[in-house]
C-alpha cells in the first residue's frame, strides 16, 4: 500500500481538491483508494466528494473506539473503488496522536492499495501529524510567490522526513497567462523549487461548478488528473500542457476571448 500526503504550506491552494480528482484519478486505472481527511475540525473532503450526507462516524469515532474502521469508511460513487475516511466533524482538535493515525493507517494495508492524506494547511501539529502516516509527499502549489514560498519552506522541512519521494504539483497553471509571460512555467518552477513535477493542473470552472461530483471526462482538468494518476502510480514524467489550448490561429482567438479583448 502506498500511502502519499497531499500537502501544501499555504492554505487554500487546492490540497483537497487534489486529493478528491487524483483519488478519483487513481481509483479509475483500477487500484482500490482511500482518501483520509486530516485537516481535523475543517474537513471538508466529505463535501468535495459529494457523500457528506452519508457520514455517519468520524475518524476520531474509529480512534476512540466508538466504532470499527469498516463502519466509518464511506464509499464514493457506486462502482468505484473509492472510500473516504472523513475527519472530526465538530471538534476539532488535536488529541489524536501522529503515532495512532499512523497504526490506523497501516492497519488497512491489505485493503487498499493507495491511501491519500488530505493534510491540513501550515506547518503546526496537523502538518506532521499527517506527514508521519505516509511515505512519499504530493506538494500543491499556485503558480505565484506566496505559494511558492510556503512550498519550499514544505519541501524543505519534508527532507527531514526522509520520505521515500516528494514531488509537486503545479495547480491553477494558465496557458494563456503562461504565454504571455505573466505566470512562471512549470518547468521553471520545479527548477525554483529544485523538486520533481508530478503534475500541472489548469485553472478552469469545471473544477468548481463539478465540486461533489466527476469531473466531465472531457474537461482538461480530467484529463490533467488522468496523467497525474498515471505519474504517480506508473512512475511516468508526462506533464499535462496548459499552453497547448492557446497556442496557433484559434489559440490566439480563445486567448483574447479569455483575456476579454
Ligand atoms: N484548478 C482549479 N481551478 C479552479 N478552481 C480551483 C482549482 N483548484 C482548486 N480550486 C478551488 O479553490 C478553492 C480552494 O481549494 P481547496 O479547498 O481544495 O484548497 P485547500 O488547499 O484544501 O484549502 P485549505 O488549506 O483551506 O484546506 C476551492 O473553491 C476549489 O474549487
Ligand atoms: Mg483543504
Amino acid at each position: 500500500m502506498k500511502k502519499i500526503v497531499i500537502t501544501s504550506g499555504k492554505g487554500g491552494v487546492g490540497k483537497t481538491t487534489v486529493t478528491a480528482n487524483l483519488g478519483i484519478a487513481i481509483a479509475d486505472l483500477g487500484y482500490r483508494v482511500l482518501v483520509i481527511d486530516i485537516d481535523f475540525g475543517l474537513n471538508n473532503l466529505d463535501v468535495v466528494l459529494g457523500v457528506e450526507n452519508k457520514v455517519v462516524y468520524d475518524i476520531k469515532d474509529v480512534l476512540e473506539g466508538r466504532c470499527r474502521i469498516k463502519q466509518a469508511l464511506v464509499k464514493c460513487f457506486e462502482k468505484r473503488n473509492l472510500y473516504v475516511l472523513p475527519s472530526d466533524k465538530i471538534n476539532g482538535n488535536s488529541n489524536v496522536s501522529g503515532q495512532n493515525l499512523k497504526l490506523l493507517v497501516d492497519s488497512l494495508c491489505n485493503v487498499f492499495d493507495y491511501v491519500l492524506l488530505d493534510c491540513p494547511a501550515g506547518i503546526d501539529i496537523g502538518f506532521h501529524r499527517a506527514v508521519a502516516c505516509a511515505d512519499s509527499a504530493l506538494v500543491v502549489t499556485t503558480p505565484n510567490i506566496p505559494s511558492l514560498r510556503d512550498a519550499d519552506k514544505v519541501v524543505n522541512i519534508l527532507k527531514s522526513y526522509k520520505l521515500d519521494k516528494v514531488s509537486l504539483i503545479v495547480n491553477r497553471a494558465r496557458g494563456d497567462l503562461i504565454i504571455d509571460e505573466k505566470m512562471f512555467l512549470p518547468q521553471d518552477i520545479q527548477l525554483m523549487l529544485k523538486t520533481e513535477l508530478a503534475g500541472v493542473l489548469p485553472e478552469e470552472d469545471a473544477v468548481f461548478l463539478y465540486s461533489g461530483s466527476k469531473l466531465p471526462k472531457k474537461s482538461d482538468s480530467a484529463q490533467a488528473y488522468k496523467i497525474l494518476a498515471d505519474n504517480v502510480c506508473n512512475n511516468k514524467s508526462k506533464i499535462f500542457n496548459v499552453t497547448n489550448k492557446y497556442s496557433g490561429f484559434f489559440g490566439s482567438i480563445r486567448k483574447c476571448i479569455k483575456k476579454g479583448v
